[in-house]
């Protein structure tokens, strides 16, 4: 079985990511995590500090490999001889933009599957937005998010 990606803007790692990429690698041999640069968004880290905290925060899944991507998913699952995109489905809110992401995807590449995994129940309603709020906010995400995100959460909002 060949390698499956697992693609996110990653603005952080949240611990339910963490979540997911773990079911991920019980089921394939390889997962590759794709921090996409995604610049239709703007995000609080740069690309190059995602991929850094991705790394840090992945760094106990078995078999992960962590990569930065600029272009079409597509052409990274056409790079990699991949065929298998991996996306957390936490409730039915985030159906409509999977759905959507998926059949796109399958029509730019007919062999591209999307296989949505569920995270722990306790990880349903998180999302780096949620966490990036509460920090700003001064809020407590010792419990969403790994130490270094924390840490690198709390310095940046020190400096903005
Ligand atoms: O974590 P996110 O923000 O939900 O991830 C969105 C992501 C990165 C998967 C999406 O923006 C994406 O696929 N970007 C790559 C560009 C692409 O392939 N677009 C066409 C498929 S919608």
């Amino acid at each position: 079985m060949k390698a499956a990606l697992y693609p996110g803007t990653f603005d952080p790692v949240t611990n339910g990511h963490i979540d997911i990429a773990v079911r991920a690698s019980r089921i394939f041999p390889k997962v590759i995590a794709v921090v996409a640069e995604n610049p239709a968004k703007e995000p609080l880290f740069s690309a190059d500090e995602r991929v850094e905290l991705a790394k840090e925060s992945f760094k106990e899944v078995p078999q992960i490999e962590v990569i930065k991507y600029s272009g079409l998913l597509v052409n990274c699952l056409r790079e990699y001889n991949a065929s298998v995109l991996i996306r957390g489905l936490r409730a039915l809110s985030d159906f409509e933009y999977e759905f959507q992401m998926a059949f796109t995807n399958r029509n730019l590449l007919a062999s591209c599957e999307t296989v949505f995994l569920m995270p722990s129940a306790k990880y349903t309603y998180l999302s780096s937005t949620m966490v990036k709020q509460i920090a700003q906010l001064k809020g407590d995400i010792t419990a969403f998010v790994p130490d270094c995100v924390r840490l690198k959460i709390e310095e940046k909002y020190r400096k903005i």
